[in-house]
């Protein structure tokens, strides 16, 4: 891609969940724009920073030495939407929402910025399509630990919550034997699937517990009760913060009305253990993972996701392109217009082929026997 400048000064905001890679994706636009001699205006705590004007120019010195650090030197937010922001309380206690674009678009024009270089997951890129509209060129890099992201096949920091909830998984296992439990591992993801199904596969769970597939409480008993039954005294199952028995609801731990997304999903790993207890008498333990699962440095292929996601990124507003999200498809860097990636989530199809060799294996998803 030709490399000219028809950017002078770019704004950088980090949104959402924060998520290993966030700051590997910061260094690799700052060096690179420094680079061309294009300045970065980091904005603090994603688009709230932007609605309260907190910025603060970006040095090399500021980008040295954090490509392995988690989190975001930035700051991020998952609670500011710039078009529906909460300011305060109605009198029955609801939240009272406001548009906050005029004053972002005054605090653009006044630092003067180009173009916005929005790191996030669905919401941070939904957030973009009102600057979009007021001609703000904004340009997208996608970030979640969930996957779920429409557009990109991966998105940076899965694979470091796939490795750390790998890892938990292996670790309970010699629980699991010595003590002869079930031992249910909680994994994050929302309503998509895709780390219980990854660290399910890696780990060898017995049993895992999908969003995309509900569940049959008396086939997961059976499961655990066949494995007994062959001297295989212990089951590990994998399950998804967002998986449901069929017919029943999800398990929300709270509700944030504040924020866009106001579910936060939890619990459902106690559920399955106690149903197990229950139906089975087999001695049972849950494992809520949470935010583990997004803390902690980068694994290496994260690492060089973000890196190249970043300079992606540069490319595209080198090149003048507008309105792009960066993205990875059948294994090559692409990009698709931002606003595809807005306002969907990305589950897992039912005929995905980690499922089915999940299944040659004999792992369970509990939906048929
Ligand atoms: O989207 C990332 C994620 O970690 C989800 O997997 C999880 O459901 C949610 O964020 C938790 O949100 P919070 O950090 O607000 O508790």
């Amino acid at each position: 891609m030709a490399r000219t400048a028809p950017v002078n000064r770019i704004g950088l905001l980090t949104g959402g969940g924060d998520c290993p890679g966030l700051n590997a994706v910061i260094r690799a636009v700052t060096k690179d724009a420094i680079g061309h001699g294009i300045e970065v205006v980091g904005i603090e705590d994603g688009y709230l920073g932007l609605i309260e004007n907190r910025t603060r120019l970006l040095s090399h010195d500021d980008v040295s030495n954090i490509l392995t650090a988690g989190g975001t030197i930035l700051g991020s937010s998952n609670k500011a939407n710039p078009e529906r922001f909460a300011v305060g309380k109605n009198q029955d206690g609801t939240p009272k929402f406001q548009d906050m674009t005029d004053l972002c678009m005054r605090n653009i024009e006044m630092q003067g910025l180009d173009a916005l270089v929005v790191v996030g997951g669905d919401g941070t890129m939904t957030g973009s399509q009102v600057f979009i509209k007021r001609g703000v060129n904004c340009i997208g890099v996608p970030k979640t630990i969930d996957n779920d992201l429409h557009g990109t096949d991966l998105t940076f920091g899965f694979l470091t919550a796939v490795q750390i909830a790998t890892d938990a998984l292996d670790r309970v296992h010699t629980t699991a034997a010595s003590h002869h439990r079930v031992m249910v591992v909680e994994v994050m993801g929302r309503n998509s699937g895709w780390i219980a199904l990854h660290s399910g596969v890696a780990a060898g769970a017995d049993i895992i517990l999908l969003p995309e597939i509900p569940f049959d409480p008396d086939i997961v008993a059976r499961v655990c009760q066949q494995r007994s039954r062959r001297g295989k005294r212990f089951t590990i199952i994998c399950a998804a913060e967002g998986a449901k028995p069929a017919g029943g609801k999800i398990v929300i731990e709270r509700t944030d009305p504040t924020s866009p997304d106001p579910i936060r999903l939890g619990g459902v790993s106690r559920l399955v253990a106690s149903m197990i207890e229950q139906k089975t008498g087999l001695e049972s333990r849950y494992v809520v993972l949470g935010h583990v699962q997004r803390g902690g440095t980068p694994v290496a292929a994260d690492r060089v996701l973000a890196t190249s996601f970043g300079d992606y990124a540069m490319d595209l507003l080198l090149g003048a392109k507008k309105n792009r999200m960066v993205a990875y498809q059948g294994g090559q860097y692409t990009d698709v217009a931002l606003v595809e990636a807005a306002g969907k989530q990305r589950t897992v199809p039912h005929d995905h082929p980690l499922m089915a060799a999940a299944r040659s294996v004999g792992t369970s998803f509990a939906d048929r026997e």
